[in-house]
């Protein structure tokens, strides 16, 4: 894993885009955070948090197929270009904008537009309380 420095910029260099083979992905650090940058075989690139919402998976290791990862640990597939879990109630993905300079060097943008989801760990929202247990509890 590359480990980048935190400066003030909210744009970093990553490196050369070979160092992304077509349809993987790499982890690095930045800025303080663990970000996975997807390189697809169409040669897209998506930036998303390295890091599975449901148990931390690293997803960079995950399988690769068109524009959804899936998570090596258990299996939740993410599109990549939405973030959103597929056929599971999960968070969705922080993306990061991701683009290639003019030598070809991949350049990650800071800034989290595509957060616009609500932020629930897997498996849904909390359950709401339980109100019969509260009554039975003060003795009503
Ligand atoms: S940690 Fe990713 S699916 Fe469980």
């Amino acid at each position: 894993m590359s480990d980048i420095a935190l400066d003030e910029k909210t744009v970093f260099n990553l490196g050369p885009l070979t160092q992304i083979p077509v349809g993987e992905g790499r982890a690095f650090h930045v800025g303080g955070r663990e970000v996975a940058v997807f390189r697809t075989r169409a040669g897209e690139l998506f930036a998303v948090q390295a890091r599975c919402p449901h148990k931390g998976g690293p997803l960079a290791d995950g399988i690769l197929g068109g524009k959804d990862i899936q998570c090596p640990l258990h299996g939740i597939a993410f599109d990549l270009s939405t973030g959103r879990p597929i056929g599971a109630e999960c968070s969705a993905l922080a993306r990061f904008r991701v683009e290639l300079s003019a030598s070809e060097e991949v350049l990650l943008h800071a800034s989290r537009p595509g957060v616009d989801l609500p932020q629930w760990p897997c498996g849904g929202p909390p359950p709401l309380p339980q109100l019969r247990s509260e009554r039975g509890a003060r003795g009503e």
